[in-house]
């Protein structure tokens, strides 16, 4: 077993080693570009479409659908911001929740500082959006609701189909932020009724600066960047060939194996989950267990400073703080925040998120690291 043990998947996870045999060959070797008439480039072509079909077949979607992207950040920019810009004639209101990522937020942030109005929806202790807030914050003059799948620090999923039918309902584009669930959960964009959803490489074993956007077929959205025609004009830049592949390949395994894998992302945090609460008192577990992603846990150890413990263990088990610290300050997650948390317990939150690559050893020894550190503090 090899230590530290890495127990911080939401962060990133780890390339997994098929996906890297599969990208070598378009490092090493086939060097063509995509857009040259010659073999060399009308094979990598080729390949380009097969890892869109990858993509579009783990999300239901159809391969013309993907856009590949350089990741989360690049696919909610370039839906956000695109989407709002096509329709603007409509009007420029945009609803989404206070507990998006940062690369949602700050979008809509900037976009006030150009004219357009936002409505920042509330959530519930659980950190779950209420539809029927979605639906009373609709006007005329709205042209977009994003709202994300799931979190990436509590793990709470976001009832997107409900939602979806209020915005389609009221003829209005839906967004959702899906970084954190594709490959974790099953994902179907016609089940759920998105217009436009966001992947991220790095979060489902493939490498980072990789991503794409599912575009709903029908649905127009101005560029983020102009150049040469590549993906349809839609993303412009020569691709990059080998990310791609990597992509692809991720999305297959994660087809393949979804069930293995949810089986041992949620036994994994069970098992985590009830060797903590057996081993130590005044625990307060933030997720809620049945409705989230299956491997993330957040939770509070009371009167425990999650800095101090995250950085006490750092050598034996890797997790994260629910709070960041800028240069002495504790500043509480806006997540928490807008669950309504008390400051105490938000500061003494961490995020613990397991993998596919989790072993029930590397929890045994998790449990261990992590109570005795709690014990040596209290
Ligand atoms: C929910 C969510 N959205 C977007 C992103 C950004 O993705 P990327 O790091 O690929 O830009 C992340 C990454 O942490 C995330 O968790």
């Amino acid at each position: 077993m090899e230590k530290p043990i890495y127990l911080d998947y939401n962060a990133t996870t780890p390339i997994d080693p098929d996906v890297i045999n599969e990208m070598i060959p378009f490092i090493q070797s086939y060097f063509g570009n995509p857009s040259s008439s010659y073999s060399i480039g009308r094979e990598n072509k080729g390949t380009i479409n097969k890892a869109r079909k990858q993509v579009a077949t783990l999300i239901n979607a159809r391969p013309e659908e993907i856009t590949f992207t350089s990741g989360g950040t690049e696919s909610n920019n370039h839906a956000i911001r695109g989407s709002v810009i096509a329709g603007q004639e409509k009007g420029k209101h945009i609803i989404t929740s206070s507990i998006e990522h940062p690369a949602v937020t700050n979008v809509c942030r900037h976009l006030t500082l150009q004219g357009w109005e936002i409505t920042w929806l509330p959530v519930d202790k659980t950190g779950k959006v209420n539809p029927s807030d979605v639906e009373s914050a609709i006007r005329p003059d709205t042209a977009l609701i994003t709202i994300m799948h799931s979190n990436n620090e509590i793990g709470t999923i976001q009832p997107i189909k409900e939602i979806s039918e209020i915005a389609k309902h009221n003829n209005i584009l839906l967004h959702s932020d899906a970084a954190q669930s594709v490959g974790k959960v099953d994902i179907d964009v016609k089940a759920i009724g998105v217009d436009l959803l966001s992947i991220a490489g790095h979060k489902l074993y493939a490498p980072k600066g990789i991503g794409a956007l599912y575009i709903k077929q029908g649905v127009d959205i101005e560029n983020l960047m102009y150049g040469a025609g590549q993906e349809e004009g839609v993303r412009p830049g020569t691709e990059n060939v080998a990310q791609i592949v990597a992509l692809g390949k991720a999305c297959e395994i994660a087809t393949n194996n979804i069930d293995i894998n949810y089986r041992n992302m949620f036994d994994t945090r069970e098992k985590l989950l009830e060797g903590l609460l057996r081993n130590l008192k005044n625990i307060k577990v933030n997720t809620n267990i049945d409705n989230s992603l299956p491997n993330t846990l957040s939770i509070a150890f009371d009167k425990i400073e999650a800095h101090t413990l995250t950085t006490l263990i750092g050598n034996e088990v890797l997790i994260s703080t629910g709070s960041a610290c800028h240069s002495g300050i504790t500043e509480i997650s806006s997540v928490l925040k807008a669950m309504n948390m008390d400051l105490l317990t938000a500061a003494s939150t961490v995020r613990i998120s397991t993998g596919k690559y989790t072993t029930e050893e590397e929890i045994d020894f998790a449990i261990e690291a992590i109570s005795n550190a709690v014990l040596k503090l209290s």
